[in-house]
């Protein structure tokens, strides 16, 4: 299975644009499965709640997930991305997972990072786990890497592959996903965006590229570059995931001692 990172720069509110650049990127590739950053349509820094109200859409009816749905039937890939999504007068930072038969599902980040708590609700759907017939994708959103338990969720709820588009501000989190991976014996692919905002004035985000794809060891696939749009492509075989032992003696899961965990 080829799986592939969209490392991009988007323009602030140009949609079109951002789109177009999406689709000229992927349409030059071949590859399965492709993950885009978060917010890959809008640009990352709202003003306030209003401005991104302006800017979101609904899923699945809006035109960012119809443009991003022709793409997967074009290519015949699936593809995972981050935008934002309204839903009545609530607006979500929200993932879209779509393939060459339709839509198949959204996710609602559920740890908002900074101002965004300004902007979105916080999520309200579970973390998910999407059966795509060769393997199972879990989907996360950026800052919720921070949060083990995200990961977590998805690999006991039978994720091969956990997907996650980002926005990347903190400089751990490329280290901190080999971790993740290793842990939860999952592949991870981290696609993120390069640039800096500046929208609000002395509010600078400058977003650390860096996009990686890590297998279930933790050894790194692919690293991209801190500041350049690139697309990147790698073999795997997904099935690897599939498999927790450690040694003969122990297994990730199958030596967990739930019954001595803190839960809540
Ligand atoms: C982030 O969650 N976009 C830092």
């Amino acid at each position: 299975m080829k799986i592939g990172i969209v490392q991009t720069h988007p323009v602030f509110g140009d949609i079109d644009r951002n789109l177009k650049k999406i689709t000229d990127l992927i349409s030059s590739q071949s590859a399965d499965l492709y993950v885009l950053p978060e917010l890959c349509t809008t640009g990352y820094q709202f003003k306030d709640r209003k401005e991104a109200l302006a800017l979101a859409e609904s899923i699945p009816e809006g035109p960012s997930t119809k443009k991003i749905l022709e793409l997967a039937q074009d290519t015949q890939a699936f593809l995972i991305a981050g935008l934002a999504e309204r839903n009545g007068e609530k607006v979500y930072n929200s993932a879209i997972t779509v393939g060459p038969d339709g839509f198949i599902g959204c996710y609602r980040k559920a740890h908002l990072f900074g101002a965004e708590k300004n902007c979105f609700s916080p999520g309200d759907t579970p973390f998910p786990v999407f059966d795509l017939g060769s393997t199972r994708v879990g989907v996360m959103i950026c800052f919720d890497w921070r949060f083990p338990e995200s990961m977590r969720s998805l690999a006991l709820d039978g994720a091969d592959i956990v997907a996650h588009p980002s926005n990347l501000v903190l400089p751990d989190c490329p280290q901190s996903m080999i971790t993740r991976c290793l842990e939860n014996g999952v592949f991870a692919i981290t696609a993120d965006r390069v640039g800096a905002e500046e929208r609000i004035p002395g509010q600078t985000m400058k977003f650390i590229g860096q996009s990686q794809i890590v297998d279930p060891y933790g050894k790194v696939l692919a690293r991209a570059s801190q500041d350049k749009e690139e697309i990147i492509i790698v073999e795997i075989d997904p099935q690897k995931a599939r498999n927790k032992a450690i040694n003969s003696n122990n297994n990730l899961f199958e030596d967990r001692r739930v019954d001595l965990y803190r839960r809540g």
